[in-house]
């Protein structure tokens, strides 16, 4: 009977080892802001939670807020664990995107990869995303999301490779942006910097309404500060498409059965907007398939 009670104790003893050690190595994991990523502006409305591992942007009438990596990046697998305002922040745009350039230059020549919640009041929350592949962008899609993103974090990723652009909300592919240069579509190949900013999109973003500052400061929640890119080392740019970084491998160069049936399942439940069905003659990839 001492026996068996040892034996048991030893087992609780290794099994609770085994729970510490994958609790760690989640924590380990999980770096400072401060290690990827600085604030660019809006100094005043940023502040650090958790040790910095969490960034609250916030907006009111003076001013929003920006951070960006410090690296640039020409592939990897980016994302962060995002909560967005909770009030009624029509006009107040929070946004995590993948740029080639700072957002004092964006509308010129440039590559950038999107997410963007027009904070709408009321309606169920849209997530917008677009691609700017060397021009001015106007590929908008937006999905209405089947959770409420101003409750939880959830995590928005992006995948990009010499194959395809992939956006992720919680794992499940909403959007695939598949490199079709050969045949003579754009496709984002500038290095890139991260960035997460808060700011007003009046009046694009509010349907002309405007932003209801008796609410304001709208706040944002950022999580998740680890990087997965390759660092843009010129002129050997090359190695950024190497399958041996794990998100360039064969896996990743489209998606499995399984995402597509996930993906198919958000696309007829879940998009909302699709440029290629209002201005696809504008855009050659519309024509594809
Ligand atoms: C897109 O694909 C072509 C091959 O079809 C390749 O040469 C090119 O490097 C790819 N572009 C990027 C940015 O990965």
């Amino acid at each position: 009977m001492l026996h068996l009670h040892k034996k048991l104790n030893f087992c609780f003893v290794i099994l609770l080892f085994v729970a510490l050690a994958s609790v760690y190595a989640r924590k380990g994991a999980e770096v400072s802001f401060q290690q990827n990523y600085k604030v660019v502006w809006g100094n005043h409305h940023v502040f650090f939670l958790q040790h910095g591992r969490e960034v609250q942007l916030s907006i009111d009438k003076t001013s929003g807020a920006g951070f960006r990596s410090k690296l640039d990046y020409a592939s990897g697998f980016f994302q962060m664990r995002i909560k967005i305002p909770n009030k009624d922040s029509r006009g107040v745009v929070t946004a995590f995107y993948l740029t080639s350039r700072l957002y004092e230059h964006m509308g010129e020549k440039h590559d950038e990869i999107d997410f963007e919640f027009l904070g709408n009041n009321g309606e169920p929350h849209t997530l917008q995303t677009n691609i700017f592949a060397n021009d001015e962008g106007g590929r908008e899609q937006r999905h209405s999301l089947w959770f409420d993103p101003t409750i939880d974090f959830h995590t928005y990723g992006v995948l990009w490779n010499q194959h395809q652009i992939v956006f992720y909300v919680d794992e499940i592919p909403i959007r695939v942006f598949k490199n079709n240069s050969k045949v003579g579509v754009s496709y984002p190949w500038q290095e890139m910097h991260v960035t997460g900013s808060i700011w007003n999109g009046e009046p694009w973003a509010s349907n002309g309404k405007r932003i209801d500052w008796n609410q304001a400061p709208f706040t944002a929640h950022f999580q998740g500060f680890n990087i997965h890119g390759c660092q843009n080392q010129n002129p050997s740019k090359y190695l950024c498409y190497s399958p041996r970084l794990w998100w360039n491998d064969h896996k990743h160069s489209e998606l499995n059965p399984q995402q597509r049936k996930a993906y198919q399942y958000v696309t007829e439940k879940h998009l909302v907007y699709d440029y290629c069905s209002d201005r696809g003659q504008l855009h050659k990839e519309c024509q594809i398939n």
